[in-house]
């Protein structure tokens, strides 16, 4: 018997997740030869277009956001794979015709990656309709489901999600998207500290003082607003991708680099944090928030936050990791600091601080933009008898590397889930463990003692009361990868 052929569904098609990532993804994963031998790619959506409309907007698509420029003759070889079935997914007969078109294009045993990239509150019924007529079987081939973010609004409706998608899927089956979790930087913090001995022995709190992770962003809510009103950044940002990057940090060696192994450790480090106390956030909007179209004029949805959390757990006890991101702010950047302890004994005179203590060596993971990796230490001014100035031992992709190796995100996660490695996806008591952190915080802002909903200025660093959050603990935010950047 001849190879199954292998289709991806893409539901949701005529948005933009699709043009702007899942195609372009796709047609890379192509071009790499890392797609499989006879494949169908099936775009799904209401919008009444035909097979050579769709190619031509993907097409597009690929054009605008693709890093690569697009070869003409690999992509008509790339699309004649690529189909449109125009109808209601929502509704059993709209998935019977798409499921008609399956039959007819793969003429026999099939794999099936589905990829639910419509809006959330479609998840319910298109799920209901693939197990009803039995599109989840996987009796000649496999079946995947991709859900994409976000899954469910608090841990309840995560919970009641999770049974859904478990009423017709197995979680082997399941594939929940964190698309930061696809960003080689990410990916690279775990090489960094379990294919390298040097940095593991110190690791932890008898070395180091803090952990910062900011994922600032320029753009504002733009055209989501809708969507961003109900959401904010805490659901939006922080109960995903911060709190991945959070334990890819702070995670204990797995025993091996599997799902399952990575995801233990992942949970273990989700149990451990302890409920964060109010006034350890922040929350905040960037000025003009409550004008932009879609969003409600009185709204308290917060663009902005803040938090320290702490684990209890042996390894991190009492070290405060600082988790901070916001849209409309002064950079894109996305970075982990991780600060160690000042040297027991000051025996030089620092340049870097007026009280002759050190500029803690600091190592900072610099996952988008700029991406690398950059250690400060203290070195001897030249030419002075006992002064230090801080130092950065660099490393840089583009200069290790050369620019273009770094793959987007969605191409490594489609890889995964049509190769059956689920290690960067989130795992049903995963992503409940960290509702379970991000539940109590928002109802706590709820309450007459939370603290109140501060603004900041477009183009800033956000307010000050996140300096404040830092500076009660002798801490201070850092910017930029390298000595000589903290924030002014
Ligand atoms: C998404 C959020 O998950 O991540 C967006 O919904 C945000 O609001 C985006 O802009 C940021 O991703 P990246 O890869 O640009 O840092």
């Amino acid at each position: 018997m001849g190879e199954n052929a292998t289709s991806i569904v893409i539901f949701g098609a005529s948005g933009d997740l699709t043009h702007r990532k899942l195609i372009p993804a796709l047609y890379n994963l192509y071009r790499k030869e890392r797609l499989p031998n006879n494949y169908n790619i099936v775009g799904v959506a209401r919008s009444d277009l035909n097979h050579e409309v769709f190619r031509q907007k993907m097409r597009e698509g690929v054009q605008e956001f693709s890093a690569d420029t697009l070869d003409d003759a690999l992509w008509t070889q790339f699309a004649n794979h690529l189909w449109y079935v125009a109808g209601d997914a929502t509704k059993t007969e709209g998935l019977e015709a798409v499921l008609a078109f399956l039959r007819e294009r793969e003429n026999g045993p099939s794999n099936r990656l589905y990829y639910l990239a419509v809006a959330p509150t479609l998840y319910e019924p298109i799920l209901h309709n693939l197990g009803e007529l039995g599109m989840d079987c996987e009796q000649d081939g496999w079946c995947r489901v991709v859900i994409e973010k976000p899954f469910g609004t608090d841990l309840a409706s995560a919970q009641k999600l999770n049974q859904l998608v478990h009423s017709v899927f197995d979680e082997s089956q399941v594939y929940r998207i964190d698309h930061y979790l696809g960003k080689e930087t990410a990916q690279n913090i775990l090489f960094f500290r379990f294919a390298n001995t040097i940095f593991e022995p110190i690791w932890n709190r008898n070395y180091v003082d803090a952990v910062q992770i900011t994922v600032a962003e320029t753009v504002d809510v733009g055209h989501r607003a809708a969507y961003y009103d109900q959401a904010g950044v805490v659901r939006d940002m922080f109960q995903n991708h911060l709190l991945q990057l959070l334990a890819l940090v702070a995670m204990e060696p797995p025993a091996a680099f599997n799902a399952t192994a990575l995801r233990n450790e992942k949970v273990k480090v989700f149990s451990a944090i302890r409920p964060t106390i109010t006034t350890d956030t922040v929350r905040a909007q960037y000025e003009g928030y409550r004008e932009a179209d879609g969003v409600k004029p009185d709204s308290t949805t917060p663009t902005y936050a803040a938090m320290k959390l702490y684990l209890d757990n042996w390894r991190w006890q009492g070290v405060p990791f600082y988790l901070r991101s916001g849209k409309a702010l002064a950079g894109k950047i996305s970075q982990i600091i991780v600060h160690f302890r000042q040297p027991p004994l000051a025996i030089f005179n620092s340049h870097a601080a007026n009280d002759h203590s050190f500029a803690p060596n600091c190592l900072f993971i610099c996952i988008q933009p700029d991406e690398g990796i950059h250690l400060t230490f203290e070195a001897k001014l030249p030419d002075s008898t006992s002064e230090t100035r801080s130092v950065n031992m660099e490393f840089q992709y583009a200069e290790a590397f050369g620019a273009c190796l770094i793959p987007e995100a969605y191409e490594r996660l489609l890889l995964d889930a049509l190769n059956g490695d689920a290690s960067l996806f989130t795992r049903s008591d995963e992503v409940e463990t960290m509702w379970g952190i991000i539940d109590p915080i928002l109802h706590n802002w709820d309450k007459p003692e939370a603290p109140p909903l501060v603004t900041y200025p477009r183009g800033s660093w956000g307010p000050t009361e996140a300096d404040a959050l830092l500076f009660r603990s002798g801490h201070q935010w850092h910017l930029g990868c390298g000595c000589d950047d903290r924030e002014a």
